[in-house]
C-alpha cells in the first residue's frame, strides 16, 4: 500500500494524517519534504531529542515552518530564554495558579447551570471555549465582560497561522494583534500605577525591576530598552497560547470519551482516576500539532544528512501515538502510568502554563461528568475542524445528554 505524506505545514494535512504518521513512524522518521521544505519528525526519540538539544535545534529563527514572527519566549535561546522564562514565571507559580482552582470550578459550574437542562448543545462554543478564556482574563486581571472580545481577538491571531501576508486570515490577525495591543497599552500603565496580584502588575513590576533573583542564586542585570515591547509580545502569546490549547484539550477530550465510553464511565466510577485521566487526555488529543526548530550544524540524524539551516518540524500528535513507547497507543487508557508523552513540549521550552491546563482539565471533566454523566458526541469520529497546522482547532462538536430537571 502506498501512502501519501501530505505537507504538514498545511492546516487541512492534519484532518487526518494517522496513516501517514504510522507509515512515517515506521519507515522514514526522520523524513525530507519537498513539498514543506523542512524534515519531519515524526517519533517520540527524535521529537523528545530535539527539544532537549537546543544547541544543535535552535528557536531563535522562528519556530513556526514558514514564519519567522516573534513569539516572545517561544523564539528566543539561552541565555535570553531563561532570562524572560525566570521573569515570565512570576505570573505561574504553584501558589498562583492553585489560587485559581475554587475559581475554576465556580465558573464551570456556572456554564453547567446554563446548559444542563438542554440536553444536545455544541460543546465547543456552549462550553469548552469558557473556561481556559476566563482563566486567562483573570490571570491577566482583565474585565471578564472583555471574554467575548478576547476570543475573537485571540481565534483571529490564531487563524493567520501560516498563512502568507496577502491571505485575509493574515490581515485579520495583524487587525486583532494591534486591537489587543491598543487594549493593553493603557492597562499596563495603570497597573504599573496600582499594582495588584495580578499577572499584568507581577510582569510590569518585574520588567520594571531591573534586576531579578532567578531563585537559582544569580541575578540577573537590566534587561535593556526592550522591556515594554517583550511584555506586550509575551501578553500576546500568551492569550494565544493559553486559550486555544486548552480549549482543544477539553473538546478533544469530550471527542475520546466518546469514543472510548468505557473509559468514561470508569472514571465517573473511579474519580480518584482523574489525575492520570488528564495526562492521557493531554496525549491522546495533542492539542498542540507542530513547532518547528533551526539546524544550527550539519550533522546526522537517524542516517540523514541535516544542514546548518535546515527546518525540523516535530509532529506531537504521532510522537504521542509512538507505540514503540505507548502500549495500545492509539487507545485512550486513563489509568496509562507512566505516561511520557510530548504534547506539553520537553526540554528548556517546556509549556509555561502545563499546570494550570492540567489544573483546568481536571476540574472541568470533574464537574461535567458528576452533572451529565452520559454526555458525547452525536458523531464521535466526525472531526470538525479549522485549517490550523499549529492546534487542532475543533470548531464544534454537537453533543447530546439527558437533561437534569430541576
Ligand atoms: C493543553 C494545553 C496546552 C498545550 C498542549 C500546550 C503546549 C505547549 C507546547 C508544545 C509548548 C512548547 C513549545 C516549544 O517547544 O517550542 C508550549 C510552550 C508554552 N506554553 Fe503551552 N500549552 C498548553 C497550555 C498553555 C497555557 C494554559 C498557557 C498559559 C496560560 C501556556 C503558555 C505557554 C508558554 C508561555 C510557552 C512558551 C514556553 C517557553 O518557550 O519557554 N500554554 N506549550
Amino acid at each position: 500500500m502506498t501512502v501519501t505524506i501530505p505537507d504538514f505545514t498545511r492546516g487541512r494535512s492534519f484532518d487526518d494524517p494517522w496513516e501517514a504518521y504510522r507509515w512515517l513512524r515506521e519507515h522514514d522518521p526522520v523524513h525530507w519534504s519537498e513539498e514543506a521544505g523542512c524534515w519531519i519528525l515524526s517519533r517520540h526519540a527524535e521529537v523528545s531529542h530535539v527539544s532537549r538539544h537546543p544547541e544543535l535545534y535552535c528557536s531563535k529563527h522562528g519556530v513556526r515552518p514558514k514564519a519567522a514572527a516573534p513569539l516572545s519566549i517561544l523564539t528566543m535561546d539561552d541565555p535570553e530564554h531563561q532570562q524572560q522564562r525566570g521573569i515570565v514565571n512570576r505570573g505561574f507559580t504553584p501558589r498562583q495558579v492553585r489560587r485559581l482552582a475554587p475559581h475554576i470550578r465556580e465558573i464551570t459550574d456556572e456554564i453547567l447551570d446554563e446548559i444542563q437542562n438542554r440536553g444536545e448543545i455544541d460543546f465547543v462554543s456552549d462550553f469548552a471555549i469558557h473556561v481556559p478564556l476566563i482563566v486567562i482574563a483573570e490571570l491577566m486581571g482583565l474585565d471578564p465582560s472583555m471574554r467575548k472580545q478576547l476570543h475573537r481577538w485571540s481565534d483571529d491571531m490564531m487563524a493567520g497561522e501560516g498563512r502568507g501576508p496577502d491571505d485575509p486570515a493574515s490581515q485579520h490577525s495583524a487587525q486583532a494583534a494591534l486591537e489587543y495591543v491598543e487594549y493593553i497599552l493603557p492597562l499596563i500603565e495603570e497597573r504599573r500605577a496600582n499594582p495588584s496580584e495580578d499577572l499584568i502588575s507581577v510582569l510590569t513590576g518585574a520588567f520594571d525591576e531591573g534586576t531579578l533573583d532567578t531563585g537559582s542564586g544569580t541575578t540577573l542585570e537590566r534587561m535593556g530598552e526592550l522591556e515594554v515591547d517583550d511584555l506586550i509580545i509575551f501578553l500576546i502569546a500568551l492569550l494565544v497560547a493559553g486559550n486555544e490549547t486548552t480549549r482543544n484539550a477539553i473538546s478533544g477530550g469530550l471527542l475520546a470519551f466518546s469514543r472510548f465510553p468505557e473509559e468514561r464511565d470508569r472514571l465517573i466510577a473511579n474519580p480518584e482516576m482523574i489525575d492520570t485521566a488528564v495526562e492521557e487526555i493531554v496525549r491522546y488529543v495533542s492539542p498542540v500539532l507542530s513547532f518547528s526548530r533551526t539546524v544550527t550544524t550539519d550533522h546526522e540524524l537517524c542516517g540523514k544528512e541535516l544542514k546548518e539551516g535546515d527546518k525540523v518540524l516535530m509532529l506531537y500528535q504521532s510522537a504521542n501515538r509512538d507505540e514503540s513507547v505507548f502500549a495500545d497507543a492509539d487507545r485512550l487508557r486513563i489509568d496509562r502510568n507512566p505516561n511520557p508523552h510530548l504534547a506539553f513540549g520537553f526540554g528548556p521550552h517546556y509549556c509555561l502554563g502545563a499546570n494550570l491546563a492540567r489544573l483546568e482539565v481536571k476540574i472541568v471533566f470533574e464537574e461535567l461528568f458528576a452533572r451529565l454523566r452520559d454526555i458525547r458526541a452525536v458523531d464521535p469520529d466526525a472531526l470538525h475542524r479549522a485549517d490550523n497546522a499549529l492546534v487542532l482547532a475543533i470548531e464544534r462538536i454537537p453533543v447530546v445528554f439527558t437533561p437534569v430537571r430541576d
